[in-house]
């Protein structure tokens, strides 16, 4: 037992003038003298001694546990010292700017997705997700797009080099269209979904046209759904993210793979609907395509078409963003530019 309180007293001391900061006396505290500490299980095993041996041995480590708290209290005071001594000498310049971390951010076109998200996840959507590199199958004609329709050059893209029977069949999705066909095939209605994600086209590019952009896709099918429900949702879309002030425009457009179709504009926020540049005269900027899901697409998913309708729309991330801060040209979102990034 001597021996042991000897032991204990060795290596305590010897890990003690290893311990430099005040981290590390507390821990060589716990270990050696704390409630569950080694000294601490030494004199609990006492009990069990003969009793004139063990008024020996309590008071051998009694006296051993006095000398280890004021070994400890010595040293506290060394480190402390030692502390002093390096800021006195100027080693350390306490003066010294600290090294700020630069913490990053949400880019604005994320920060606008996730808010234009969290409003359709409200009102009863669910988010989900399809393939950004896409077949030719889903991009275009399932969406009743055929190889020689018109529409096929408004949405001119880059084609992946895989050839299938001779033809190439893998494109950079164009829109985020295709998920309703994806969601269609795999779900029955009831149908409620947002489909977030990135679309690539062949643009001339200018103030409101990038070559890349992220879309959002809006799709419900089930029994009895209206044009009135379509314009419905995205009136209450366009409040919560533009607010109560802002002019919408709803007027009839075409697209494929919709009957009827729908653009949806809102007044340019740099001319207050004057005509500039942003908008290109117009005054309004277009910021989604919209339609009651074409019947022919609902009997091709095996669907009832006199039972069941559909709305969809495919809105454009980046505009949106423009319009809620008055951003006059698309292509700052992806120059990489800090001084623009940073006030977002
Ligand atoms: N996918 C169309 C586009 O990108 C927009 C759209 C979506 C139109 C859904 C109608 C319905 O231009």
């Amino acid at each position: 037992m001597i021996d042991e309180l000897k032991r204990i007293e060795e290596q305590a001391r010897a890990e003690l003038v290893a311990a430099a900061d005040e981290a590390s006396l507390e821990a060589w505290r716990v270990t050696w003298l704390g409630r569950k500490g080694r000294l601490t299980s030494v004199l609990r095993g006492l009990t069990d001694l003969p009793i004139e041996k063990r008024r020996r041995m309590g008071a051998a480590a009694n006296s051993l546990k006095q000398a280890l708290d004021s070994a400890l209290a010595l040293r506290q005071e060394q480190v402390q010292k030692e502390r002093l001594a390096i800021i006195e000498t100027g080693r350390l310049d306490v003066t010294l700017p600290g090294r700020t971390k630069r913490i990053g951010r949400l880019h604005p076109v994320t920060q606008t997705l996730r808010d234009v998200l969290a409003a359709f996840v409200s009102m009863g959507f669910s988010i989900v997700e399809g393939p950004e590199v896409e077949s030719d199958y889903y991009n275009f004609e399932a969406l009743r797009i055929g190889k020689d329709h018109p529409a096929r050059d408004t949405m001119d893209t880059l084609y992946v080099d895989i050839t299938h029977d001779g033809e190439y069949d893998v494109v950079m999705r164009t829109h985020t269209s295709p998920n309703q066909v994806r969601v269609m095939e795999k779900t029955r209605p009831p149908i409620r979904v947002v489909v977030p994600g990135r679309c690539y086209r062949n643009e001339a590019t200018d103030p409101t046209h990038e070559w890349m952009q992220t879309q959002i896709e809006l799709l419900a099918v089930d029994e009895g759904i209206s044009l009135s429900d379509l314009k419905g949702t995205l009136y209450e879309f366009a409040k919560r993210i533009f607010g109560q002030e802002r002019k919408v425009r709803f007027r009839c457009d075409y697209f494929p793979f919709v009957e009827p179709g729908a653009e949806m504009a809102i007044d340019c926020m740099i001319c207050g609907g004057a005509g500039c540049r942003t908008c290109d005269g117009e005054g309004w900027i277009e910021v989604l395509g919209s339609g009651m899901v074409h019947p022919e697409i609902l009997s091709n998913m095996g669907y009832d078409a006199d039972r069941y309708t559909g709305f969809a729309a495919g809105l454009g991330i980046e505009r949106i963003c423009m319009l809620r801060y008055g951003i006059e040209d698309i292509r700052l979102f992806y120059a990489n530019d800090l001084r623009f990034l940073k006030q977002f």
